[in-house]
């Protein structure tokens, strides 16, 4: 493996249960589909993904440049070549913000599917408002939305290694901290979204499916 790849012990953990999730849930078959992953981070999740799913192009974004390296050497070893250059997105901006080299290749209605794994919980607010805005122009009607991590339900946050989480993260950044799906569930309808289903992930994470209407 590359030198400059970079993996981390939680996606080495969720990968697996994140593949099987996504694969039952996207169309398999069908030629030249497309995906927008937002904030790929080290690029490790499209390394294991891309391959899985090779008739779709894995379009990879990011907002720290320090991760492009990592993901561009993941674009390179990707053998089934459908992993596509990391482009920079900072998802709490509009995307007429966006800038003009990104904004060249993704186009309003042209996703079939945007995947954002342990992003918003580790992010301020206005990236998760970014998140569904963005999704509610890029997706085609019928895409989906996938977004993975720990969430609340209706105020609940269980179980208790949550709440520390929570906890944990409101005290580094007071502008971080566990969404509660009630919320999202807002932002999708402002959106043209609407919650299609919710899966149980292993460490009390969730995979949220969200349907472009
Ligand atoms: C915990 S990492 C998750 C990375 C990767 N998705 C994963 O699951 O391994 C959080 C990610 O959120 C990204 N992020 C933070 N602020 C962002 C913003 N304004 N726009 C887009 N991504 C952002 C970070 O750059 C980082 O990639």
């Amino acid at each position: 493996m590359s030198a400059i790849k970079r993996t981390h012990p939680s996606a080495d953990r969720n990968s697996q249960p994140i593949s099987e999730a996504l694969l039952s849930q996207v169309d398999k078959q069908t030629p030249n589909l497309r995906l927008l992953e937002i904030a790929s981070g080290s690029g490790q999740h499209a390394g294991f993904l891309a391959p899985l799913l090779p008739n779709i192009s894995y379009q990879t974004t990011e907002y720290s440049r320090q991760d492009f390296n990592s993901i561009s050497a993941y674009v390179t070893d990707c053998t089934t070549g459908n992993i596509c250059p990391p482009l920079f997105v900072d998802i709490s901006q509009e995307l007429q913000q966006w800038e003009a080299g990104t904004l060249q290749q993704v186009k309003p209605g042209s996703y079939d599917y945007m995947l954002n794994c342990n992003m918003m919980h580790i992010s301020p607010w206005n990236c998760s408002v970014g998140l569904f805005r963005a999704a509610g122009q890029l997706l085609k009607s019928g895409g989906k939305l996938f977004t993975y991590g720990p969430y609340a339900q209706d105020g609940q946050l269980t179980p208790q290694s949550n709440v520390d989480f929570d906890a944990d993260l409101r005290r580094r950044n007071s502008t971080w901290g566990i969404r509660d799906i009630r919320d999202l569930k807002q932002l999708a309808e402002t959106n043209g979204l609407k919650l299609d289903r919710v899966t149980d992930m292993p460490s009390n994470n969730k995979f949220l499916t969200w349907l472009k209407l």
